[in-house]
């Protein structure tokens, strides 16, 4: 009886296992670029999918493919409404060109 028990929890819990790690990051997680000439810019899955209620498919895979680093940004591309300027526009989202939101992204 009491061997049952132990081993019905041991499989719950590897059953549980990758669950768990899956709920704990939304899409790609938190992913950091490194810009020359400007500090971090985090972005946020969890911010832009969970809080503010974006779908995957509003960005990958019309604005970003789903791997980090799959183009390279720039603020000229950004400020011509490419990647995070397609929201960051002062439209849908805070405008990369105001000065006063530079630091909103870059921390
Ligand atoms: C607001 C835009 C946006 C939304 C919505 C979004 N993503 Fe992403 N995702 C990104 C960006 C930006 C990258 C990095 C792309 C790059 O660097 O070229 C990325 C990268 C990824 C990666 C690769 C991570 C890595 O480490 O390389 C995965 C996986 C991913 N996203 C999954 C998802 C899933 C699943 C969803 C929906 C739950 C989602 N994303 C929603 C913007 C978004
Ligand atoms: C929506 C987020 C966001 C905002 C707001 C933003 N940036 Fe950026 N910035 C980025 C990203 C993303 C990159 C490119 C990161 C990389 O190298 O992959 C970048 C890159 C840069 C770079 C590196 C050189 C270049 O031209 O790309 C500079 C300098 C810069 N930003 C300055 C600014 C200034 C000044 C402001 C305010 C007027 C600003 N940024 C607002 C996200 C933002
Ligand atoms: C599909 C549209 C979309 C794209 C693409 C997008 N964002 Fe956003 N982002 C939003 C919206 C909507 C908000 C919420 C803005 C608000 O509340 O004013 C937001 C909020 C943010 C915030 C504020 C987070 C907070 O704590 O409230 C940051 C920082 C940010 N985005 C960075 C980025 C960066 C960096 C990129 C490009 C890698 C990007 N976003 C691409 C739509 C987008």
């Amino acid at each position: 009886m009491r061997k049952t028990i132990v081993w019905g929890s041991l499989v719950l819990f590897c059953l549980a296992m990758p669950l768990s790690a899956i709920a704990q990051k939304v899409g790609g997680g938190d992913m950091t670029f490194k810009p020359k000439g400007a500090s971090d810019v985090t972005f946020s899955h969890e911010v832009h999918v969970k809080t503010k209620g974006l779908k995957c498919t509003g960005c990958h895979y019309q604005v970003f493919q789903m791997t980090q680093g799959s183009y390279k940004m720039d603020m000229s591309k950004l400020t011509k409404g490419d990647f995070c300027g397609k929201c960051h526009n002062g439209q849908k989202s805070f405008d990369v060109k105001d000065t006063k939101n530079c630091a909103k992204c870059h921390k």
